[in-house]
């Protein structure tokens, strides 16, 4: 599998649902950056592009999207339609985040600030990446 799909730990009761990420204890890595997509178009695609360093975890708050990642060997396809699943997307994976159902909201934690220099935006060039590291 390309990416990692973890079930968030989550603490249940008679009011309702509450769901934890403790970094390092979870994931091997701590967040910099968060930032969120909503009022996405039906349509859409978003992502359309690999990172050369930045690690990721990606957590659809509400409504339903699908994940497709790319190693540029194999493909894999995501579904998060539940605040209680995260995916971890690691670096060098093309990711697209497509298939947006009931006005998702979707939490991104990154590893690193923003920079524009550790993304790969265009397809062939990422294709030349993975296989100069593979
Ligand atoms: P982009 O990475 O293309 O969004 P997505 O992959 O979700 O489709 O980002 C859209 C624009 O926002 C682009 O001009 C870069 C800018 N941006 C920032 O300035 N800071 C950020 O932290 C992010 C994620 C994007």
């Amino acid at each position: 599998m390309i990416g990692i799909l973890h079930e968030v730990p989550s603490i249940v009761d008679s009011r309702g649902k509450l769901s934890i990420i403790e970094f390092e204890k979870i994931v091997n890595f701590t967040i910099k950056r968060v930032y969120w997509l909503y009022q996405i178009q039906e349509n859409a695609i978003r992502g359309g592009h690999a990172h050369k360093q930045l690690r990721q975890l990606i957590v659809a708050l509400n409504g339903s999207v699908e994940i497709v990642l790319d190693n540029g060997k194999n493909k894999s396809k995501h579904v998060l339609n539940s605040p209680s699943l995260m995916l971890e997307i690691g670096p060098n994976v093309w990711r697209e985040i497509v298939s947006f159902i009931n006005n998702p909201i979707v939490m991104i934690l990154a590893s690193e600030l923003y920079e524009e220099d550790d993304y790969i935006r265009n397809y062939e060039d990422f294709i030349k990446h993975a296989c100069s590291i593979s």
